[in-house]
């Protein structure tokens, strides 16, 4: 590993500065930056500088997938979203490649406007096909899919019930819609129901993600679509995680789940984890995606999406049907992963998936982690608050389809080394 680099990006990162300035000092009384979130943001980069531990969007300098690089030297990752390692697949590749030579690098509009073409319109019918919906229609984002089908649903008269630990892009729809705002427990239906006994008679929409981003583990989804039918609510899913990885073929939580997928009303979803693209999704019944094409600002005020993303979002449908081994090793790897951390006695939470939590607690304690096993060639994400709840900092691992069972051996041991240093320091 090149040590020399990685201290120097952990002691300035963002190289618009001089080496030798604080951030913080940009925050000037009464300008622009004069504000406490400004002001919090850039004293705690500069406390993570003076510590050297900032680990955040280090610069690869290849492909991002289990193998990739920085500075010159191999790099391993182990929390790339890339959970089928597809990420510079061939046939991917090759898709996105003619379709730049064939349509170009945009769509140069905006989709409802100029910017549709035909492949935008197949892709979506591969992709609801692939998740059991009758349409759906894609977006520059995952986060944009979830402000749009929300705001345009959903109201200041209406009621949203939403698990405590759903992404943040949801509340930021319900901010947008302005709907009254209830959590309940993660994952616990029997709070789900007393909400929803307390609010029958309001027009209500559930919302939970299919796999929890930071966790790994999955929405109770069979239970919570018998509650949302015996109390007449909507029910919105994002499966931003669970596309491609969940059920036979990755057709996500209902296909898990043995739900039948139009008991959902509105599937949500980013297109650049599983799938080695960008943008994301609505899929719904006609109506539903014929409306939110017509009455949703992200899809009507954003650009489309371009030829690259959808081609390479449309051949990794074909992919994943053609070539199962990815999904299959990509869980073998998973059980790996698991066993590492918990042989270690780490704490992986209640992850049922790929994604492995390493919980830490403290996030001082969390940086350190994340930055010592770069020392290791290793690369993670550190997720401190308010990613996650208070004391509940953690590294956020992840196996992914494109691990070699030797990459597990690699990380067991710098884990491992890690927790026997801070054992001897403690001593
Ligand atoms: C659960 C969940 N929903 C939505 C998003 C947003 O997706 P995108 O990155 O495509 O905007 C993400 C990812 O960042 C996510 O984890």
């Amino acid at each position: 590993m090149n040590h020399d680099r990685i201290r120097a990006f952990a002691d300035n990162p963002f190289v618009v500065y001089p080496d030798d300035q604080r951030y913080a000092d940009d925050v000037r009384p009464g300008g622009l930056l004069d504000i406490d979130p400004a002001r919090g943001w850039l004293e705690r980069i500069d406390a993570a500088r003076a510590a050297n531990l900032y680990t955040f969007s280090l610069p690869l300098d290849a492909r991002a997938t289990a193998a990739s690089g920085f500075g010159g030297a191999d790099l391993l990752l182990f929390s790339t979203y890339g959970y089928l390692g597809l990420n510079g697949h061939p046939r991917i590749v090759a898709a996105a490649t003619e379709a730049a030579q064939r349509w170009g690098t945009t769509t140069g509009g905006a989709r409802l406007l100029t910017g549709t073409i035909e492949l935008h319109l197949e892709t979506e019918r591969a992709l609801a096909a692939h998740v059991g919906a009758e349409a759906a229609a894609l977006f520059s984002s995952g986060y944009d899919a979830n402000l749009a089908a929300i705001s345009a649903l959903f109201s200041r008269r209406d009621v949203a019930i939403v698990d405590e630990l759903i992404h943040r892009s949801i509340l930021d729809g319900c901010r947008l819609a302005g709907v009254q705002l209830v959590r309940f427990r993660h994952n616990d239906t029997a709070h789900l129901a007393e909400l929803l006994a307390a609010h029958a008679g309001s027009r209500v929409m559930v919302a939970v993600d299919g796999v929890y981003s930071m966790d790994g583990d999955i929405a109770p989804l069979a239970e919570i679509v018998a509650l949302k039918q015996r109390y007449g609510a909507f029910l919105l899913v994002d499966e931003s995680h669970a596309v491609g990885v969940l059920g036979p073929e990755g057709r996500g939580t209902a296909a898990h789940a043995g739900v039948e997928p139009r008991d959902v009303d509105v599937v949500t979803g980013s297109l650049g984890k599983a799938f080695p693209s960008g943008g994301g999704f609505v899929a719904g019944s006609r109506g539903l995606i014929t409306y939110l094409q017509h009455g949703s600002a992200p899809y009507m005020f954003s650009s489309a999406m371009t030829p690259g993303n959808a081609a390479a979002i449309r051949e990794t449908l074909r992919v994943i049907v053609d070539e199962p081994q990815h999904l299959a090793t990509m869980w073998a790897n998973a059980a790996r992963l698991r066993s590492v951390v918990d042989g270690l006695g780490l704490d992986s939470g209640n992850t049922a998936t790929p994604i492995v939590p390493v919980i830490l607690g403290d996030t001082v304690r969390t940086y350190a982690w994340a930055r010592r096993l770069l020392d290791h060639g290793i690369y993670t994400s550190a997720v401190p608050f308010p990613a996650v709840a208070e004391g509940q900092s953690r590294l956020r691992l992840c196996a992914t389809g494109s691990h070699r069972p030797e990459d597990f051996d690699r990380l067991a041991a710098a884990l491992g080394r890690l927790a026997s240093e801070e054992l001897a320091n403690a001593g």
